[in-house]
């Protein structure tokens, strides 16, 4: 009877002993994977868009986003830098590119021959702080935004700023502007970082030049309140970052979490807003990491070509 009684704790400790070094070898095994392998391996996403006036050629529009440049990272700026091959008729870039004191110039010398084509821009606000070390759990708990405590910005965002301004790209933190692409008249509004509670929109609100050729709205934090806003004052095209796609997500699940106010099913990608409505939401999922989080899962970093073509009849 004792025998019997003590196979089945025998067994236990046998399968806890194949089990435990098992677990842990597929969990680091997924972690290398995730820093290593996917977290350098960049996808161009590809979407049509049915936005242009009946009629018009095609518009090519580069999104890039949170690439969150540190100067080592030669991988990323080399396949940023050929995105210039895609021959965009406009780049824009939602905010969060720098995460190093010295990767303003690595920054513009990955942009390379892209900063000579029509561009426009916002900031996010790891372009303001230097990144700081977090435990990674921390992300599924809660907005990043009370991250950051009462210090003043440390990265050289007015250089970055001030550089790609110099390049011909429209600012568009909590400012309105219009850029010809491709001798498309197109008016743009955007706002700074509501992560960091630095947009304002009512220094761009009310209605968009109905006689433009198209109306963008740009922000790094897809902030619904602030896609409501967009989308009454007559923006049709609405690009943004900041979620990393969810960065770490689950197969045939998705994001665990957005990092911001949008649903979990808009955290990347084309998308409609209101979730029935006729403004165009495109989220990137972004092209890089915090240099403290260095991980992604089922979430490839990415820049997305929108071919923006004429509206479907009716
Ligand atoms: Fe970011």
């Amino acid at each position: 009877m004792v025998g019997a009684r003590q196979r089945p704790w025998h067994d236990g400790r046998v399968k806890l002993r194949t089990l435990i070094p098992a677990g842990a070898a597929a969990g680091a095994a997924a972690i290398g994977y995730a820093a290593v392998i996917e977290r350098n391996w960049f996808a161009l996403r590809r979407f049509e868009v049915p936005v242009l006036p009946p009629g018009s050629r095609p518009l090519r529009i580069l999104h890039i986003s949170d690439a969150h440049l540190t100067p080592g990272r030669k991988r990323l700026m080399s396949w940023v830098r050929s995105l210039d091959d895609l021959d965009p008729d406009l780049v824009v870039n939602t905010g969060d590119s720098i995460a190093h004191p010295e990767s303003v110039r690595p920054f513009l010398d990955s942009l390379g021959p892209l900063l000579d084509r029509p561009g426009a821009f916002v900031l996010g606000s790891n372009d303001l702080y230097a990144p700081e070390p977090v435990n990674p759990s921390r992300y599924l708990l809660g907005p990043s935004s009370s991250w950051h405590v009462q210090k003043g910005p440390d990265l050289p965002w007015e250089k970055l700023r001030d550089d790609m301004t110099a390049a011909g790209w429209l600012d568009l933190n909590n400012q309105r502007g219009r850029l010809n692409a491709d001798g498309r008249n197109i008016a743009f509004a955007g706002v700074h970082d509501s992560h960091i509670d630095k947009d304002r929109y009512e220094q761009v609100a009310g209605q968009a030049d109905p006689a433009a050729d198209l109306r963008i709205g740009v922000m790094h934090s897809p902030e619904p309140r602030l896609l409501d806003q967009f989308t009454a004052d007559g923006y049709e095209l609405l690009l943004a970052g900041h979620t990393h796609g969810g960065q770490l997500c689950l197969p045939f699940y998705g994001p665990l979490v957005t990092n911001c106010g949008i649903d979990r099913k808009r955290a990347r990608g084309l998308h409609r807003h209101p979730a029935n409505g006729q403004a165009w939401l495109h989220v990137s999922a972004g092209l890089g990491t915090s240099p403290w989080a260095p991980v992604r899962f089922a979430c490839r970093p990415e820049a997305s070509l929108l071919t923006l073509i004429p509206r479907h009849p009716g």
